[in-house]
């Protein structure tokens, strides 16, 4: 299966009720040949509407904190998230919504091979690193899984509604710019 075919097979998905609600299937935006993926939770009423990750508030303060460190959805990371489609009310996705769209996400990995995978949030760490990760210790730490690194961060909503923790959060991508550096350079060609 390429890309489009996965794209294409995603955006008609019905495999859990959240299709039932939701505008447009959030599939993935940036560079597929790119070796850093960041990983969300789920779209929110924006993202829903434009079928986008992260193009609400918490998308704009993404944005800039991926600036700070040279890195652009545009260029050189992709981003996606746990679920496609929107929970409603922005509740957190059900362990059995994450559960049967997982799959989509991990067919994604598998065409991407991503060498850093940056979970936004405690959601995605739960679902991609262990289920009881703990964000406020645990957030900034690589874990090596085969050949990949995994690490997460404060979800950018978080950091909305605590700015107090904004340093930390830059601070993790302070070390993700190292790792890339050391691991995959080439994001930082051009
Ligand atoms: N929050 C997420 O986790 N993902 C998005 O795409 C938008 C907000
Ligand atoms: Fe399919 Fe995922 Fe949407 Fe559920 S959330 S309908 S599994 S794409």
């Amino acid at each position: 299966m390429d890309w489009n075919e996965l794209e294409e097979q995603c955006k008609i998905c019905k495999k859990c009720a959240l299709y039932e609600t939701r505008h447009n299937v959030v599939f993935g935006v940036g560079n597929k040949d790119s070796k850093v993926l960041f990983i969300g939770e789920g779209p929110g009423e924006n993202e829903d509407l434009q079928g986008e990750p992260f193009v609400g508030r918490a998308g704009k303060l993404l944005d800039k904190m991926l600036t700070a460190v040279d890195l652009d959805r545009n260029k050189n990371i992709y981003i996606a998230n746990i679920v496609k489609c929107r929970p409603p009310q922005n509740r957190d996705p059900r362990p059995e919504e994450q559960e049967a769209c997982v799959n989509w996400l991990r067919l994604q990995v598998k065409l991407m091979k991503p060498k850093i995978i940056v979970c936004l949030g405690r959601i995605a760490a739960m679902k991609i690193i262990k289920p009881d990760f703990k964000i406020t210790k645990e957030h900034g730490i690589f874990f090596e899984r085969k050949n990949t690194l995994l690490m997460a961060t404060l979800h950018p909503a978080a950091l909305l509604r605590n700015p107090a923790q904004k340093p930390d959060a830059f601070n993790d991508f302070l070390l993700l710019r190292e790792k890339i550096k050391e691991l995959c350079p080439e994001t930082y060609k051009n």
